[in-house]
């Protein structure tokens, strides 16, 4: 199943992503974290990337349909994928779409986590992820049992350079005027579904299992 988790910064795009990612056995992309991966690789790419990223900018549309291309050619991907932050511009949405028919392939499902815009900049100035593992915490909603340390592997916990007041409000408002009008897009490719972002993350996924029509109550 090849799935986009569409969403402004903030939605819970990664956080579901990785729980969906488990649960349906599929790679979990972000093109995000793939960026920020080169960034700490000290590569020149990374320190282009970073010139943007940090002030809240799309980093161009070439670059990141290079990596795409490239990652969702892998084996691991025979049977699909989760993409989480891509795409966000109509040139990315449409090179893709050219890139799955290419191979007789198309987009299953995108998945709209809408959350009101007021909530955003709280959740994204309030989330840590730990160094290693890369889990998502936040202050509030999801804090770590020992402060500055993760749950899961006992990693530290840094804050996102690109989560500062400043560099979300223009996240924000670059999503606006970039990314969402996909919705309108894959709306005319009847993929569209519309998922509440604006309750706990585990009754979000539960509702990601009812439009995918899986029942995950149980588990
Ligand atoms: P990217 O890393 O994709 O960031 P983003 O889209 O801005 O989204 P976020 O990761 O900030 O939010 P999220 O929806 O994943 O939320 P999360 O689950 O973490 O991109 C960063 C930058 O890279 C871009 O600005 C751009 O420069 C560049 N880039 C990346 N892709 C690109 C592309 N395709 N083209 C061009 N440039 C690209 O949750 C957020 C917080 O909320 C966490 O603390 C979490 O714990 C909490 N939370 C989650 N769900 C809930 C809930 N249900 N209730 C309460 N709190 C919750
Ligand atoms: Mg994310």
């Amino acid at each position: 199943m090849r799935i986009i988790l569409l969403g402004p910064p903030g939605a819970g795009k990664g956080t579901q992503a990785d729980m969906l990612s488990k649960k349906l056995f599929l790679p979990h992309i972000s093109t995000g974290d793939m960026l920020r991966a080169v960034m700490g690789s000290g590569m020149e790419l990374g320190q282009k990337a970073k010139a943007y990223m940090d002030k809240g900018q799309l980093v161009p549309d070439n670059i990141i349909l290079d990596i795409i291309r490239d990652r969702i050619g892998r084996p691991d991907c025979r049977e699909g994928y989760l993409l989480d932050g891509f795409p966000r511009t109509l040139p990315q949405a449409e090179a893709l779409d050219a890139m799955l028919a290419a191979n007789d392939n198309a987009i299953d499902v995108v998945l709209n986590i809408q959350v009101p815009l007021e909530l955003l900049l709280e959740r994204l100035t309030g989330r840590r992820g730990c160094l290693q593992c890369g889990t998502i915490y936040h202050q509030l909603y999801s804090p770590t049992k020992t402060e500055g340390l993760c749950d899961a592997c006992g990693g530290s916990l840094y804050q996102r350079t690109d989560d500062c007041e400043a560099s979300v409000q223009k996240r924000l408002e670059v999503y606006e005027v970039q990314t969402a009008p996909l919705i309108a897009y894959y709306e005319k490719r009847k993929t569209l579904q519309f998922i509440n972002g604006n309750q706990p993350a585990h009754a979000v996924m539960l509702e990601l299992g009812q439009v995918l029509g899986l029942d995950w109550e149980k588990d």
